[in-house]
């Protein structure tokens, strides 16, 4: 087998690269509820990091976070969402999910709508740039 020391240099080249860009991600959760009512409630979280209980208070409200991407870890954030008698929960960042792997401009838009979760690729994206993701569900209890 024949490694050129050229070619060692590219890769070594390459991998400090990828170290060095440490990206970041803007996530938004934005109420979308008109008059808000019944309150929605929600709550994010990664593996190591809580980021606590949201109860939104007027439509627009945005509740925003962001984190720089390590190369060598998956970063999954999830948040759980209550609405009346609705609720859901699903990734609202992982890497190689919607957010992570759709999106290239580092900003997670997630919009909060009476029909469900729609997700775009800037902050006041025109409604053209809003993709539903996820709707709700009935919840049991
Ligand atoms: C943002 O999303 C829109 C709609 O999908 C797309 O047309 C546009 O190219 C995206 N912008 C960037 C910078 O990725």
């Amino acid at each position: 087998m024949k490694i050129s020391f050229y070619s060692l240099l590219v890769l070594s080249f390459l991998f400090v690269q990828q170290m060095n860009a440490t990206e970041k991600i803007n996530v938004h959760i934005v109420d979308g509820i008109k008059k808000n009512k019944p309150q929605l409630i929600f709550r994010c979280a990664s593996g190591d990091d809580d980021l606590g209980w949201h109860f939104p208070t007027y439509q627009g409200s945005d509740f925003q976070f962001s984190f720089k991407l390590n190369f060598f870890v998956e970063t999954i954030f999830f948040c759980h969402f209550w609405w009346g008698k609705k609720d859901a929960s699903f990734e609202v960042y992982r890497n190689s999910g919607a957010c992570g792997s759709e999106i290239h401009t580092g900003i997670c838009y997630w919009l909060v709508k009476e029909d469900g979760f729609y997700l775009a690729n800037q902050t006041s994206p025109p409604p053209s740039f809003l993709v539903r993701k996820f709707g709700w569900v009935n919840a049991i209890y």
